[in-house]
């Protein structure tokens, strides 16, 4: 038989909770299938910076064949990173990026374009006059950043549009929805909460349940997965006016790792594309999504029903073997 190489391929995640990674590991573990030499190990670093830096170390040290990042934070966590580039171990960095270009690639979609995207959105969604709270991911980590920046640069062109103040969500949930009344409270004219994602979203919406502000505040979040609690349900429920595509790459992260660990030609910076979702297409996207969501079950079913045929093969073979040489 002919003898294939195999590849561990060693991935650190800076959390492992939200849907929106769960999403992109079912994916990742798909497109993976299609490849028996990729073995893929995954090590959740729960936000914290200090546990990502080991986990990498750990990585490092076990000599995996290539290294995938997502950074908890850009700042803390460059220098690891750069550390395995420069050992020679292949990293591809995935949503969230680093203070340096000591990487083979990164995949996900452009932070700065979907934030602008979100700022052209909100000012003709206020008519050129309003005021925003915008609801912060972690501070330190690359996507919230860019979204701020971008956002930033669309809205600053309309000076009646006005960011009036801001929520330190984390990227949570309930961090939101716990830090969000306070915040409010000293905002009620408030017109728009821009928030960083689609969770912090529904989480700042749900904290003033009972109040009357709740219907009159407008929200915008970003994301957009299918699924009972994702964004685009929340947009077609009226709680979200609009939440802009954030693709996973799942397929796309694994697609490269491929290529890179058998020596093909690849590309440094795997853009990912964005579009606005909003009452006007999210029905059709829905049909879409679960759609794909189905297909998505039955390539899971076949995979499933090869491995089982694999096995009974397998057991067939020995049974011969023991049959012919004993
Ligand atoms: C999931 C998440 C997404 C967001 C992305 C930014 O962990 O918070 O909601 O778009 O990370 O890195």
């Amino acid at each position: 038989a002919q003898e294939t190489k195999e590849f561990t391929i060693g991935f650190s995640q800076c959390t492992e909770g939200d849907a929106w990674r769960k999403a992109m590991h079912k994916e990742m573990a798909r497109e993976a299938s299609f490849h028996p030499e990729l073995s893929l190990q995954i090590k959740d670093a729960k936000n914290s910076n200090a546990t990502q830096i080991k986990q990498i170390r750990e990585f490092i040290n076990q000599k995996v064949d290539l290294l995938i990042v997502s950074p908890n934070e850009s700042e803390p966590i460059s220098g690891v990173v750069e550390e395995a580039f420069e050992k020679g171990i292949p990293v591809i960095l995935v949503d969230r990026k680093i203070n340096s270009s000591s990487y083979s690639a990164y995949v996900g979609a452009d932070n700065f374009q979907i934030g602008k995207l979100a700022g052209d959105y909100v000012v003709n969604l206020l008519k050129g006059k309003g005021k925003v709270i915008e609801v912060w991911g972690l501070e330190g980590s690359s996507p919230a950043i860019e979204r701020h920046k971008g956002f930033l640069e669309a809205v600053h062109k309309f000076p009646q549009v006005q960011v009036v103040a801001q929520v330190k969500g984390e990227w949570e949930k309930e961090i939101a929805k716990d830090r969000f009344p306070a915040v409010f409270k000293e905002h009620q004219d408030a017109d728009l909460v821009f928030a960083h994602n689609d969770v912090m979203a529904l989480g700042s919406f749900e904290s003033l349940n009972g109040f009357e502000a709740q219907s009159k505040l407008k929200f915008i979040g970003f994301d957009a997965l299918g699924g009972p609690n994702g964004g685009l349900q929340l947009v077609e429920d009226g709680i979200l006016d609009a939440t802009f595509l954030y693709p996973t790459g799942g397929e796309e992260i694994i697609q490269l790792a491929y290529n890179i660990l058998h020596n093909r030609p690849f590309k440094k910076e795997n853009i990912l594309n964005t579009t606005v979702i909003d009452e006007r297409n999210v029905h059709i996207l829905k049909q879409q999504t679960n759609k794909i969501i189905s297909q998505e079950e039955n390539i899971n079913r076949q995979q499933n029903k090869i491995n089982e045929q694999i096995k009974i093969y397998n057991n067939q073979r020995t049974l011969l073997y023991i049959l012919v040489f004993s």
